[in-house]
């Protein structure tokens, strides 16, 4: 066992980088210390992952060094960067959807044989070990495109996990995840931590930070604005500071439920695993689904929007029955989606952020393709605004944008949609403080205007929050729709595990 030193593994010293029209880093020092995991801070676009990919040997800097015990190194390509002990879990997924669980595991490493033959059985070998390790139940020959958004992040951990480096980066590891997987993910970084590794984790939930990491760093306009340090005070003042407002007043939540119902869904079922599902959506009202990650959430959303077809049940908008063979009808009858895979669902990658915005209200949903725009720019501009965008992200190329600018790319086009029934699957995951406000105001103006919301959220206290009601989701199917006040966070991972549903308090 090693103990925490004095000695920095890694140290960077005043590094610079800068990208066409923006100084992404200005002159960063961190230091990762062996045996401490480390939290790096700050709102989106202000150079967090630019600053692991300069640790990455991704991105190159411009000027500044970087040091490994001391030492002066060039890191100037991911493998080198490997073969110094880095190891990274990227904001954006790196698995190749084609390759088996285990492939990707070893994505770059695949261990061989004499003669340079692949050696399949220890890579399926220790594959399972490491999986074992953070408790991951999954086929190691399953083709990785076949499995969820989270069983993929997972993958993409297990690949970090597995090259046993004495560096390991994570940025956002969690977005996808539910409440147990954070938990046995904290888990194995701690006994890494007690190993001597050290860990460099980004995350904007804060109950996250507080809770794992050992000292932080707050950036902001690529710089450093806070170093080392930290009690979960000190991190509370700092944010109240970036948003202007008390931490724990994060929820302007407006009821606007209205008597006309809006989305009536009765017993549908679908291929994917949503068995009978029933539930009424009033207009104005936001409802929110519970439960664990698998219990069958997003299917349900998947089926509403026609992307799996109905095996049985039936929809109706605003009385009107709906024939839904696919996304196109579900658009045209008013129903909108918002995907918690949005990387790869959401974005046209070469058009910049304000076509991406408009592409959602164009009149003609079939010519997807073909962007003219026009009359929704300065709405596209307005909602930018108050989603807080990067100034000049709205020109950028999508490809160019942080991760969390990205998001709000995809949300704000679901917004200017105009949609009855805006379905919403992990909202604001990934995106900062400040932005979130955002969306929940957004949420109430919509609501107020008489747009009907399916919520889906890990984040219980979003849920508890945001929701006029909460349906609890188990098994591809409701067993519960209770008001949020008749609900704590342990019912609702109670709920969603075990069996405690009560009697007349079925679906309504
Ligand atoms: N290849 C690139 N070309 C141009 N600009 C870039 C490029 N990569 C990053 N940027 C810009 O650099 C700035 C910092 O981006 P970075 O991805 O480091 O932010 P971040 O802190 O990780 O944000 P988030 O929390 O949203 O992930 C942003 O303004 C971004 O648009
Ligand atoms: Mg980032």
């Amino acid at each position: 066992m090693m103990h925490p030193s004095d000695e920095p593994l890694w140290d960077v010293v005043e590094v610079s980088k800068a990208y066409p029209g923006v100084l992404a880093n200005d002159r960063v020092s961190i230091r990762l210390m062996p045996g401490r995991i480390h939290g790096l801070l700050g709102e989106n676009g202000c150079g967090k992952s630019t600053l692991i990919r300069l640790l990455s040997g991704v991105d190159r800097p411009d000027s500044g060094e970087i040091r490994l015990r001391g030492q002066p190194v060039a890191l100037t390509s991911p493998t080198g960067a490997r073969e110094l002990g880095v190891s990274t879990v990227f904001q954006e997924f790196s698995i190749i959807p084609s390759l088996t669980v285990a492939e990707n595991v070893f994505l770059g490493r695949w261990p061989r044989r004499a003669l340079g033959l692949i050696d399949w059985e220890t890579m399926r070998r220790r594959s399972s070990e490491v999986l074992a390790e953070l408790d991951i139940e999954l086929d190691p020959d399953a083709i990785t495109s076949t499995l969820s958004v989270a069983q993929q992040q997972l993958i993409e951990i297990a690949k970090a996990v597995a090259a046993d480096a004495q560096l390991i980066i994570l940025d956002e590891p969690t977005t996808a995840l539910g409440l147990d997987e954070i938990a046995q993910l904290h888990a194995l970084l701690r006994r890494m931590r007690g190993k001597g590794h050290a860990i460099l984790y980004v995350s904007h939930r804060l109950d996250e930070v507080t809770a794992l990491v050992d000292e932080v760093t707050i950036m902001r306009g690529g710089r450093v604005v806070s170093a080392a340090g930290k009690t979960a005070v000190e991190v509370d003042a700092i944010v109240s500071a970036m948003i202007g407002g008390d931490v724990r007043e994060h929820y302007p939540k407006e009821r606007n439920t209205r008597p006309e119902t809006m989305l009536r869904v009765t017993a549908i079922s679908s291929a994917r695993g949503v068995r009978n599902v029933s539930f009424t959506l009033q207009a104005g009202e936001v409802l929110g689904l519970g439960g664990v990650l698998g219990s069958g959430r997003t299917e349900i959303a998947r089926a509403l929007f026609g992307l799996d077809p109905l095996t049985a049940g039936s929809i109706e908008i605003e009385d009107r029955h709906l024939r839904i063979s696919g996304p196109s009808d579900a658009i045209r009858a008013g129903l909108a989606l918002v995907t918690e895979n949005r990387k790869t669902d959401g974005l046209f990658f070469n058009f910049d952020g304000r076509a991406n915005i408009s592409s959602a209200s164009l009149p003609r949903y079939s010519t997807f393709g073909f962007l003219g725009l026009h009359r929704e720019d300065a709405e596209a501009a307005s909602l930018a605004r108050q989603l807080e965008l990067s100034r000049g992200a709205e020109d950028k190329s999508v490809r160019h944008l942080s991760g969390g600018n990205q998001q709000k790319i995809v949300i704000a086009r679901w917004l200017l949609s105009r949609a009855r029934v805006l379905i919403l699957d992990e909202p604001t995951q990934g995106i900062d403080i400040g932005a979130k406000l955002a969306v929940y105001r957004l949420i109430n103006r919509l609501t107020a205007e008489g747009c009907a919301i399916l919520l889906i959220s890990s984040d219980h206290d979003e849920l508890l929050a945001m929701s006029d009601r909460i349906a609890v989701v188990r098994h591809g199917t409701i067993t519960d729709i209770r008001a949020p006040r008749d609900l704590t966070h342990a019912d609702l991972v109670r709920a969603a595990t075990t069996e405690i549903m009560t009697e007349g308090r079925t679906a309504a």
